[in-house]
C-alpha cells in the first residue's frame, strides 16, 4: 500500500494515513455522505414549493439569516471543502488505477461491475457541470430569464418553465440517482457497514435514496412543465 500518492498535476499529500489508497477512499465516503445530506436536506428544503410561495421564500430567507448570516457561509464551506477533497480523492484513485494498468484488457466484459458503478466518473464530471449551471440558475440568476432576489418560488417557477432547462434538470438527476445508487453502497462497503448480514439491507437502501432523490427533484420540473404549480 503507497503511503503518499505521486499523480502528477494533483497535490501530493503526505499525511501516511490519508495518503495511501484506503485513506483516500475513506476521504470520498466520508465526503460523499456529507454532500449526501445536504442533498437529501435540500430536497426536504424544496418539497415546500408544494405549500405555495410563503413557505418557500421563508425556508430561503431562514437559510440566508440563520446565524446572524454566518450559518449559510459556514455550511458553503463545509460543502465546498467537501466538494473538492470528493472530487481529489476520486480523481487521484482513478489516475493511479489507470497507471497502475498502462495497457488495456484485449477483451473487456463486464463482469461485477454495474451500469452505475460504470458512470461514476464521468457521471460525476456532468454532475459538476450541472452544479455550476445551477448555481448561474436559481442563485445568481445569471442564466435565469426572469431572476428575482429572494423570490424562490417565482424562480424556481419561472425557470422550469423553460422546457430546455428542464429537460437538462431531469437528465442530470437520473445521473445523480446513478452516482448515489453506486455511491451510497460504496460509502457502505468503505466504512465497514456491508457486513453480509446487512449486505442486502444496505444494497436496498442505497437504491431507495437514489429513488427518492431522482422522484423528488424530477417532480419540481415535471410540475411546473404540467402546470401543476403555476
Ligand atoms: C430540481 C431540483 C432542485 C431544485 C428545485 C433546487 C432549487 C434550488 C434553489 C431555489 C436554490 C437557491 C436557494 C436560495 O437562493 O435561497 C438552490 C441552491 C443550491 N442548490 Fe439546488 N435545487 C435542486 C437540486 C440540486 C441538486 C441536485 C444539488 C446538488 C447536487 C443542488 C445544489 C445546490 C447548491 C450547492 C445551492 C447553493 C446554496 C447556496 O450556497 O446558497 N441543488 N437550489
Amino acid at each position: 500500500m503507497t503511503a503518499t500518492t505521486a499523480i502528477p498535476f494533483l497535490p501530493r499529500i503526505s499525511l501516511p494515513y490519508v495518503g495511501s489508497t484506503i485513506g483516500r477512499k475513506v476521504v470520498m465516503a466520508v465526503t460523499g455522505l456529507v454532500l449526501f445530506g445536504f442533498v437529501l436536506a435540500h430536497l426536504v428544503g424544496n418539497l415546500t414549493l408544494y405549500l405555495g410561495p410563503e413557505p418557500i421564500n421563508n425556508y430561503g430567507r431562514f437559510l440566508r439569516t440563520f446565524l446572524h448570516g454566518g450559518g449559510l457561509w459556514v455550511a458553503r464551506g463545509g460543502l465546498l471543502a467537501s466538494a473538492i477533497l470528493h472530487v481529489w480523492s476520486a480523481t487521484s484513485l482513478t489516475l493511479e488505477s489507470w497507471a497502475a494498468r498502462p495497457v488495456a484488457y484485449r477483451r473487456w466484459k463486464a463482469k461485477d461491475s454495474t451500469y452505475a458503478s460504470r458512470t461514476m466518473r464521468w457521471g460525476g464530471v456532468i454532475l459538476f457541470a450541472f452544479i455550476v449551471f445551477h448555481l448561474l440558475h436559481l442563485t445568481f440568476g445569471s442564466v435565469h430569464p426572469d431572476f428575482q432576489p429572494g423570490d424562490v418560488y417565482h424562480n424556481v417557477v419561472y425557470g422550469f418553465q423553460v422546457w430546455p432547462v428542464s429537460l437538462f434538470y431531469v437528465v442530470a438527476m437520473l445521473l445523480l440517482g446513478l452516482h448515489l445508487d453506486h455511491g451510497v453502497w460504496s460509502m457502505c462497503q468503505t466504512l465497514g457497514l456491508s457486513h453480509p448480514r446487512y449486505k442486502r439491507w444496505a444494497r436496498a437502501a442505497a437504491r431507495g435514496f437514489a429513488v427518492l432523490i431522482v422522484v423528488g427533484n424530477c417532480s419540481f420540473p415535471v410540475a411546473v412543465l404540467a402546470g401543476w404549480v403555476r
